[in-house]
């Protein structure tokens, strides 16, 4: 765990930021986050009921770790002030560090069999039958980062430090996404369970990412660029909202599929 200056250095005015707290949903979109952690908790409790499922939870994670929470911010920050650089670079070695723990776990629980095998397709998510294709994120996920990454281009001009206000807000969204779906796991599954420790751990790192990413977008973004980082945050979260419910919906059919696929013939 490290604590970063930025982590002690309130801007004067934090309160006019509240654009970068998760916000409260009225009507459909609010609906729609109901049935989607609804549908996302009956997935767990299928995935959960086969060493199958079980394994693509953990590839899941791990992908999201490192072609998501890695990969956006180095794809779309080339250049950062001085104060940045060690923030950033300890930011991002935890966030290898959770891969590398998510690697273990699934390590753990392939059977030696597959293991030994270099190319084996899995159900699920990721498609593909080479290592490097096991490591990409899901068509769905492609998709949502695409969009995300066209929208820091779109938006870069409009702040006085270009693409570190987006990438950060990204990074924000990216966060507190993973703080919600690590949550809702483990409240989903018994805190006696084997995988508890290491979710409710990463949980805690990722819960105070959001902090860091947070004070960070308040110190590049001027009082006079919030509206903009208000509408950027809209558009970011409207992404992934947009993907919600279909890929709840194919995270129950896989747990589902694997969960008979495991049943002794
Ligand atoms: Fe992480
Ligand atoms: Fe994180």
């Amino acid at each position: 765990m490290y604590v970063d200056a930025t982590e002690s250095a309130a801007p004067a005015d934090a309160a006019a930021y509240d654009c970068l707290a998760v916000p409260g949903l009225q009507g459909w979109p609010r609906l729609q986050a109901q049935l989607v952690d609804r549908i996302k908790r009956a997935a767990l409790r299928q995935l959960h009921a086969s060493a199958a499922g079980e394994r693509l939870l953990l590839r899941t994670y791990l992908i999201g770790e490192e072609a998501t929470e890695i990969a956006l911010q180095r794809d779309l920050i080339t250049q950062r002030p001085d104060w940045l650089v060690r923030q950033m670079d300890r930011h991002l070695a935890e966030e290898q560090q959770h891969a590398q723990r998510f690697a273990a776990a699934l390590a753990e629980r392939v059977p030696a069999s597959a293991s030994s095998r270099r190319g084996v397709p899995h159900a699920g998510m990721t498609q593909g039958n080479s290592p490097a294709a096991q490591s990409q994120p899901d068509f769905l996920s492609r998709r949502k980062i695409a969009t995300w990454q066209r929208l820091a281009h779109t938006y870069a001009p409009r702040f006085e430090q270009g693409m570190l206000v987006p990438a950060f807000a990204i990074g924000l969204c990216a966060e507190q996404m993973a703080t919600r779906v690590l949550d809702r796991h483990c409240s989903t599954i018994s805190t006696r369970h084997t995988l508890h420790p290491l979710l409710s751990s990463v949980l805690a790192d990722e819960a105070r990412h959001v902090r860091l990413c947070s004070r960070t977008l308040m110190r590049l973004a001027a009082p006079s660029e919030q509206a903009t980082l208000a509408e950027l945050l809209e558009k970011i979260r409207a992404v992934d909202r947009s993907w919600g419910i279909t890929s709840a919906v194919a995270m129950l059919l896989a747990g589902c599929v694997l969960r008979i696929g495991s049943r002794p013939a």
